[in-house]
């Protein structure tokens, strides 16, 4: 089983689009993928329609318990493709969490549940796009940090300094018997200005630089407006845009791409055909 946080210091870069879109490609490739929506703002538990549109519980539980139970997991409308929802609109976990002395691990603890371990091979875990106990717990329960970074300077200064805040802070952690993952980053929202694509030049470079800590992947996210029009359809962006005329690649190619390099030994893996939504059989 193989685990991924999708975290940024920034808000509104992409994480819970990229988080449902990758999950449900690896969805539809035959892996079994959990994804949690560990952010307070519940928009990974809305992104896919479930199949029972009640859970009966979700992250409370699992943060408070320390275990993921089968009551804690929801299946979305697709195969392969659960979800735990986030259930705390009050944002009370976050405070709950602060006042644990295992709150960077409670999360990590609880992955290895066997209800996890047994029934799947793939978790994603969304966050929010701000620095708290919550987006701490999250980061140390990954194998593999995935973060998107949009090529504009502002969103490129933040994302250099608060990654590497982060990366300091959570470090050390790894004293107590949680390592933090490798981080990838993702050129993401990459439009097709020239000024876009120098910032994405200086973001490689700049990572170069600090020697490991950060790989930015080869793979581009463009701007595009599918990302956009297949949250707003609920479907998975590679169902709703398989092929596309023009310079800009298709949404199907780029995100077989990038999760070729997510998890090199899928490269070469196609999702050949789908219809519709499936319930989960
Ligand atoms: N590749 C893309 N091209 C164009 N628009 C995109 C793309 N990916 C996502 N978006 C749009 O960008 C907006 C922000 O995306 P999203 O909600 O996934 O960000 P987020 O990082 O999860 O935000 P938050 O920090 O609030 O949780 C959404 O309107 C989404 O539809
Ligand atoms: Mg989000």
């Amino acid at each position: 089983m193989i685990k991924f946080t999708v975290i940024s210091t920034k808000g509104g870069v992409g994480k819970t689009t990229l988080t449902a879109n990758l999950g449900a490609l690896l969805a539809d490739m035959g892996l079994r993928v959990l994804m949690i929506d560990a952010d307070v703002q519940p928009s990974l538990s809305k992104f896919y329609p479930l199949s029972q549109p009640k859970p009966s519980a979700g992250l409370t539980e699992v943060i408070v318990r320390g275990e993921v139970t089968a009551e804690c997991i929801s299946s979305t409308m697709y195969r392969n493709l659960d979800i735990v929802v986030s259930d705390d609109p009050e944002g009370s976990l976050p405070h709950w969490l602060l006042n644990r002395i295992d709150r960077g691990f409670r999360l990590r603890m609880a992955l290895n549940s066997p209800t996890v371990i047994d029934s799947y091979d793939c978790v994603l875990i969304d966050t929010q796009g701000a620095v708290g106990p919550l987006q701490d717990a999250a980061a140390l329960a990954a194998d593999i940090l995935v973060s998107p970074i949009t090529p504009e300077i502002l969103s490129a200064r933040e994302f250099k300094d608060g990654t590497m805040e982060l990366l300091d802070r959570l470090e050390p952690s790894s004293a107590l018997g949680a390592t933090l993952g490798p981080m990838k980053a993702v050129i993401y929202r990459q439009d097709r200005t020239t000024d876009a694509r120098v910032i994405a030049a200086g973001i490689r470079e700049d990572f170069i630089k600090l020697k490991g800590r950060v790989t930015v992947l080869e793979t581009v996210v463009p701007h595009a407006k599918a990302y956009k029009e297949a949250a707003t359809l609920r479907t998975p962006v590679h169902r709703h845009e398989r092929k596309r005329d023009g310079a800009t690649p298709s949404a199907y190619a780029v995100m077989h791409q990038l999760t070729w390099e997510l998890i090199p030994s899928l490269e070469g893996t196609f999702v050949e055909s789908f219809s519709g939504r499936e319930r989960v059989a």
